[in-house]
This record gives C-alpha cells, structure tokens and sequence, in this order.
C-alpha cells in the first residue's frame, strides 16, 4: 500500500440553521466581502435574502458579482478578480452549486497575481496563494464545497480544464440539506451521476488497498442509489437531501484517495464533451462511465467489478466472476437511464461523431491517461463511437 498525507483542514457547519454563525466566521477574515452566486436561484429561494442580512449583521462591507453560468467561464473569473483589486476584497463568499463555487476559487487565486487568471490553464502558472473562500452550496454534486478543486472553460479555445491547488481549499462551509429542496429533479439526477462518477474514478483501481476505504466507497455509493431517486419525488425529504450533501463533500474531499494513486478517466474525457457542447457535467458522465466499464473489462479487471456488482448492487456473488461484471454494469446503466431518467446516447445530446479525434486527444493530454486501464487517444475515440 502506498503511503498517503491526510489533510481537509475545511471547517463544515452542516444542518438547518447553521447561517447564524455565517458573520462571526466572515469577520475571522476581513470586513470586506465580496458575495459570489449564479443566474439567480439563490434570489428565488430567498438564500439571497439570508445571506445579506447576516452580513449585515456583522457589520461588514459586500460586493457583488452575479450571473456564474454552468461550466463556468474564465470571463467571470476575470470579472471577480477585477472586483477583488479595485475593492480590496478580504474574502470571498460562493452560494450556489459547483460553478459559482469553482469560478470562485480561481478569482481568489487571481486576485493574488498580476497576470491573467487563464495563465493558471493555460501554462499552469503557479498557485501559491488565494485569498479566504466560505462557501454555501446549493447543490449536492462536485463537493467543490469541501476540495481544492476548480473547473473552468474557455469559449474562444473550447477547452473546459480543471486544476486543484491547496490554497483554494475553502476555510469554511455551510451544508445546509434545506438549500437543495429547490433543486430539480434534473440537476439531482446529474448531481447524483456526478457524484457516483467521483467515487468509481478511485474504486476502480486494480491495487490491493485499503479494505477500509472500498467499504466506505461503497456505502456512499450505495447511499446515491438509494437516496438519488427519493430526492427527485419528494424534493424536500430532509434525509435524503442531507444523505447527498454529505456524500458529495465525501465523494472528492481526499478521503477516498488515500493510497490509491491514479489518474481519473472519465472526468477527463466529459470535460472535452463539456468544452465543446457545454453540456451538463453529470450528464455527460453518466452517458460515458457504463461505457468505459465495458471498455475496461477482461480478465485481468474482473475482480474489481465482481466486488462492484456484488457489494454495490446486491447481484448473486455465486455466479461466475464475468457475469457478474456484466450485470454490474447493466445494474449501472439502468440507475442513470431508467431510474434516473437521463439521457442514454451521445446522439440524443447532440455530440457527434466529427470531433472525436480531437477530443480524445485533449483528454489524454495528446498521450496517454494513466487510469484504471491506460487510454490512448484511438481508446478514447472506441469509448465515444460506444456513446453514439
Ligand atoms: O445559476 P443558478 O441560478 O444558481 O442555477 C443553477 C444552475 O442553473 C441551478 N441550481 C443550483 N442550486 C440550485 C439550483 N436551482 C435551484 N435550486 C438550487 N438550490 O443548477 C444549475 C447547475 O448549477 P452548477 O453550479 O453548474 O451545478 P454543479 O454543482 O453540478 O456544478 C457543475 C460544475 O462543477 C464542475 C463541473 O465540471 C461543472 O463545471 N466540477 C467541479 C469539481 C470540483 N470543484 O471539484 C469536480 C467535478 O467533477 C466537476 O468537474
Ligand atoms: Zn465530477
């Protein structure tokens, strides 16, 4: 087993109610704020209203910047950093889902540096520090809540490239299950392909590991598949929301990855579909994960999805190891497309065929992605004509 560092030094107020303590852990950073949220949900729900009358409260400064869009845009990254300079921003506070999240972390990165925010993409210029991120998500999925992690796009390059770096770790953040009751049936169903994606891009791994830590990938997984569907019929049924927030910091926060070195294989082959169609990210990862198990399967990968199947999904462990693998794979496939009720093909979202080779050449950074099984660009090419 390989030797790992555990550190999630991000400070978690879970539960209803939590937003009262949203002043006093502000003010641990400064007095000027500058709120950060997305097309407007935040407003619908009455968050917005929440949010500013406890910065009131504390006495403290607030900027504004709205209108974070899904796959969120280096624009409104350079936006924010504007607004971080010219202010004079302490601290920067995210409410919304994984976009306004994501976008926010760079702009605190960005605020730290002269140069453009796209240099920490586009020649991976150096994050050395970032100022203080809170965030309140909105949305159960990419746990960018309580990770490193941002994913932004470029519209003019048609890149979407995602990047952890530690000082964007947030200092703090209010999980509030409450603050997902809005969230449609839709943007469950991807929040919950997306999660479901984070844990399989780390069980799937050929190394005999931690026993532990597959037990815990599994019953978070087992939690999406029960609790994903109840969220969608009964939007405000508590304990279901409060199952999936909890599971999305958990899915990515690090935890999982604790000896288990390999680089992710389905993320980087959705980012390329986002780039170019800007499609949902769960969506995308639903339609490409049953795929790529399919594309994955031989004898020397067999185990791993026999455990899947059997511990994951309940099937037979008496049968043979490869029908098992198989009907793992079915099992998967019918929670994203019938249970769920996404999108099944590449076809029905509009991708087409014309740019694969170019996608697939992005993905494996024009060599190879080192995942649970080595892909080259032509593997990634046969994953996408299995899509279609
Ligand atoms: O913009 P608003 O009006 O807020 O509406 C959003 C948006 O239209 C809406 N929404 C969010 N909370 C809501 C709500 N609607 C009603 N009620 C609420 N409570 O949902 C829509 C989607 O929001 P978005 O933030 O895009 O969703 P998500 O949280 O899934 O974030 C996706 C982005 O995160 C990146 C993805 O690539 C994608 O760009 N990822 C970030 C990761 C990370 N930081 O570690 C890891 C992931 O793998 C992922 O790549
Ligand atoms: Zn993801």
């Amino acid at each position: 087993m390989n030797s790992f560092v555990y550190d999630i030094p991000v400070k978690v107020y879970f539960g209803e109610n939590q937003l009262s303590h949203l002043g006093e852990e502000l003010s641990r950073y400064g007095k000027r704020v500058l709120l950060t949220y997305g097309g407007g949900s935040i407003k619908k729900t009455g968050l917005y209203d929440a949010v500013v009358s406890e910065i009131k409260k504390a006495g403290l400064e607030f900027y504004e910047l709205s209108g974070i869009a899904p796959n969120p845009r280096i624009e409104s990254v350079r936006e924010g950093v504007e607004i971080c300079k010219r202010e004079n921003i302490d601290v920067l506070l995210a409410v919304g889902g994984g976009s306004t999240l994501d976008a926010t972390k760079w702009m605190a990165a960005g605020a730290c540096v002269e140069h453009d925010p796209w240099e920490f993409f586009s020649q991976w210029a150096p994050v050395e520090k970032a100022l203080p991120v809170l965030t309140v998500p909105t949305l159960a999925a990419t746990g960018s809540e309580m990770d490193a992690g941002g994913v932004i796009s470029n519209p003019e390059t048609q890149d979407k490239i995602g990047r952890v770096a530690k000082p964007l770790l947030p200092k703090v953040s209010f999980l509030d299950p409450t603050n997902t009751y809005t969230v449609s049936p839709y943007q469950t169903a991807c929040g919950a392909a997306d999660m479901m994606s984070h844990i399989m891009e780390v069980y799937f791994n050929m190394e005999t590991d931690l026993y532990m830590l597959d037990c815990f990938m599994e019953g978070m997984m087992k939690t999406i598949i029960k609790y994903a569907p109840i969220a969608m019929k009964e939007p405000e049924n508590y304990e279901a929301r409060a199952n999936l927030m909890w599971t999305s910091s958990w899915a990515i926060n690090g935890f999982t990855h604790g000896g288990k070195q390999q680089e992710w294989s389905c993320h980087p082959m959705e980012h390329e579909l986002s780039a170019i169609y800007d499609i949902t990210h769960g969506l995308g990862l639903a339609i490409l994960t049953p795929r790529w198990m399919e594309y994955c399967l031989d004898e020397t990968t067999v185990s791993k999805y026999y455990q899947f199947g059997v511990n994951v999904f309940g099937i037979d462990a008496s049968l043979e190891p490869m029908a098992v693998a198989k009907e793992s794979i079915e099992w998967l496939s019918k929670f994203f497309f019938e249970t769920l009720g996404l999108k099944r093909t590449f076809t029905e979202v509009g991708i087409e065929k014309k740019n694969f080779a170019v996608m697939a050449k992005k993905a494996c950074g024009g060599d190879v992605l080192l995942g649970f099984k080595p892909l080259r660009q032509q593997d990634i090419e046969q994953i996408f004509e299995m899509c279609l």
